[in-house]
């Protein structure tokens, strides 16, 4: 594996790659890798000759409260695992690599960057589009794989693809999860112990809005419901919002129709720590469909 930080490098190495019949994926990071990135790097190094993974926590898509200062850095381990799983390329510009001077040219992604997290951070998307339309163009015609987990992020990546005709396949892996169903992220590394233990209720009101449509309901306000009470129950967690949309432009719905994919997508505080997560589902014949794993017996 090489570490590339200039972007004329990894430009120059890409089209290299292309110029002999080769393929290139990326997988854009923020660093700090756990098992969701490396199953990413997974994916793309058993379908690429050419796997490029970025490493660079993107100011742009911070708000000014938030934790750019905090974010968690690991970049010797994150290099020595990336080398694991067999990545060519770590492509790890700096920050005034990426943005010389403040850009007065951003990417926005309307309607389907406004609802659900784009409430509480409503610059983030805005940021991530960005940085993902530049890493774009400096990796250019690739296959970019992006985890579910950010479910939203990656519907705002693929309508940005779809609008601007970008040369570029998003592919969208499902979300790795810890024993007990917490889904992996940077941010778990926050918790403390009781904390870690709290968050658990994130996978468990995932888990009873898919059983309660098991259970026949299709109205979405009351599925929504079941996962809203389990969340408001956990004393240490703090529910900014759940909601049942459409998968492929979030739209809010009343009544789950067959054969169409939703999101059940909620955030939730725990502590001082703002957490993700989903379930994409769909319903046929009478039964729910979900990327939600049932957990080992532990
Ligand atoms: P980051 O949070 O580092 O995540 C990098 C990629 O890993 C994203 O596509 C994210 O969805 C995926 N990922 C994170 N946790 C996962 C899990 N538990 N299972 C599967 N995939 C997971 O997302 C970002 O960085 C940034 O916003 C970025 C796209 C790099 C733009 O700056």
């Amino acid at each position: 594996m090489i570490t590339l930080e200039h972007i004329v490098a990894a430009r120059a190495r890409c089209d290299e790659v292309r110029r002999a019949d080769k393929t290139v994926a990326l997988v854009p990071t923020m660093g700090f890798f756990h098992e969701g990135h490396l199953t990413l790097m997974r994916t793309a190094r058993a379908a690429h000759d050419l796997v490029v993974v970025s490493l660079f926590v993107n100011p742009t898509q911070f708000g000014p409260s938030e934790d750019l200062d905090a974010y968690p850095r690991d970049p010797e381990g994150d290099a020595k695992a990336a080398a694991g799983e067999g990545v060519d390329v770590l492509f790890a510009p700096t920050v005034a690599e990426m943005y010389p001077r403040p850009g007065l040219t951003t990417v926005t992604v309307s309607e389907v960057a406004k609802g659900l997290c784009g409430i509480s951070r409503p610059h983030h998307f805005g940021g991530v589009a960005t940085v993902v339309t530049k890493l774009f163009s400096i990796v250019g015609p690739c296959t970019a794989y992006f985890g579910k987990k950010d479910f939203q992020q990656l519907v705002v990546v693929r309508r940005l693809v779809e609008d601007l005709n970008l040369p570029i396949e998003v592919v969208g892996v499902s979300t790795v999860r810890e024993r007990d169903g917490l889904a992996m992220s940077s941010r778990n590394a926050y918790l403390v112990p009781d904390e870690r233990h709290a968050a658990t209720v994130l996978f468990r009101a995932l888990t009873a809005a898919i059983e309660t449509m098991s259970g026949g309901e299709r109205d979405a306000s009351r599925v929504r419901a079941v996962a809203a009470d389990l969340i408001v129950a956990e004393p240490m967690a703090n529910l900014e919002y759940v909601e049942v949309v459409r998968a492929d432009d979030l739209a809010p719905v009343d009544q789950l129709e067959d054969g169409v994919e939703h999101v059940i997508a909620m955030a939730v505080r725990i502590g001082t720590t703002r957490l993700i997560d989903n379930a994409t589902f769909t319903i046929a014949a009478g039964s729910v469909n979900a990327d939600l794993p049932s957990l080992d017996p532990l």
